[in-house]
């Protein structure tokens, strides 16, 4: 038998509170009732720090501290707002905010207003590449744009299959969907980082479009995406067709009628057709992850075959 963990006593804001050994400070914040914004941590995803907008001031640290992944210690006394928090992480929404689209991404604007960030500063966004510039950008020879607009990752969306999009001008890199597409949930490792710097981008394999990948279409990368770049086909067409409308929408829960695993699925249902399926990330079998039956196998509740 394993024995309890120990008890660690930390200050947070000026409090002191007591957490398990092994509690990170964004959980030791979040039992406290404390909000610290997150993009690129996911509750079913390990913590792979990359976005930044979590960091926290710990006294005695020479930098910033992302809470997502950094455990408690005996000690600690951390500031989740102080003014060189605050000020980092309106640097970051305004690089994020200047250089990916992050109109789809939750709670963006409500940051940027409450950070004070102004992305705009930085100028127009640069036009949108041409299809396939981005990819075939050779690592080391990025070249430093002009001066007239901010450098962006705009770009045509990916529409080469019948089940989602790929919309990377609203990726902002946060590897969430290669993580639920690898280790954390699918193991089919189809998509990855290539590319280095700001070239960096999520791809398939040598590129091919993801009907010639590894995919197998389980949609759990979609499921975690936290800016809309990845979307199910029928919200997306919906939204292109200015269709898109919330006050319209339905959401219930069911369980998958396949086979006898029993995962929950979430069910958004716009003018009686279903436009998104999610499962909850807490979920005890689903852990928030699917299969392609379950994700996409719902026509036949619309008329058609299953
Ligand atoms: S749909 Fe599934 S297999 Fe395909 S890229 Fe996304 S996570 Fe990977
Ligand atoms: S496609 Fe979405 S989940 Fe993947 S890195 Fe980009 S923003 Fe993150
Ligand atoms: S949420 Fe912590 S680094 Fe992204």
């Amino acid at each position: 038998m394993n024995p309890a963990p120990r008890t660690l006593e930390l200050t947070i804001d000026g409090r002191k509170t007591e957490v398990a050994e092994g509690t990170t400070l964004l959980q030791a914040c979040q039992a406290q009732g404390i909000a610290v914004p997150t993009f690129c941590w996911a509750e079913n995803l390990t913590p792979l720090n990359v976005c930044r907008i979590c960091v926290v001031e710990l006294e005695g640290a020479r930098t910033l501290v992302p809470a997502c992944s950094r455990k408690c210690e005996s000690g600690m006394i951390v500031q989740t707002e102080s003014e060189r928090v605050q000020l980092s992480r309106k640097l970051v929404l305004e690089l994020l905010g200047s250089s990916v689209d992050m109109s789809l991404a939750t709670e963006f604007a409500a940051l940027a207003e409450k950070y004070d960030a102004h992305p705009e500063r930085f100028g127009p966004r640069s036009p949108r590449a041409r299809p396939g510039e981005r990819e075939a950008a050779t690592a080391g020879h990025h070249h430093a744009g002009d001066g007239s607009h901010a450098e962006s990752v705009a770009q045509e969306k990916k529409v080469d299959n019948d089940l989602f999009v790929r919309d990377y001008e609203k990726c902002m890199l946060c590897y969430k969907c290669v993580e639920a597409c690898g280790i954390d949930a699918q193991n089919t490792f189809a998509i990855a980082v290539a590319g280095r710097g700001f070239d960096a981008r999520i791809a398939t394999e040598l590129e091919t479009p993801l009907p010639d990948s590894a995919c197998v279409f389980c949609g759990n990368c979609v499921g975690v995406c936290p800016t809309g770049a990845l979307m199910f086909k029928a919200e997306s067409d919906l939204r292109e067709s200015g269709q898109w409308d919330e006050s319209r929408q339905k959401v219930s829960d069911t369980i998958c009628p396949y086979c006898g695993v029993g995962c929950q699925l979430t069910l958004r249902v716009q003018d009686n057709k279903i436009v998104r399926v999610t499962s909850p990330a807490d979920h005890s079998v689903t852990s928030g992850h699917l299969c392609i039956k379950g994700r996409f196998g719902w026509s036949f509740v619309e008329g058609g075959k299953k």
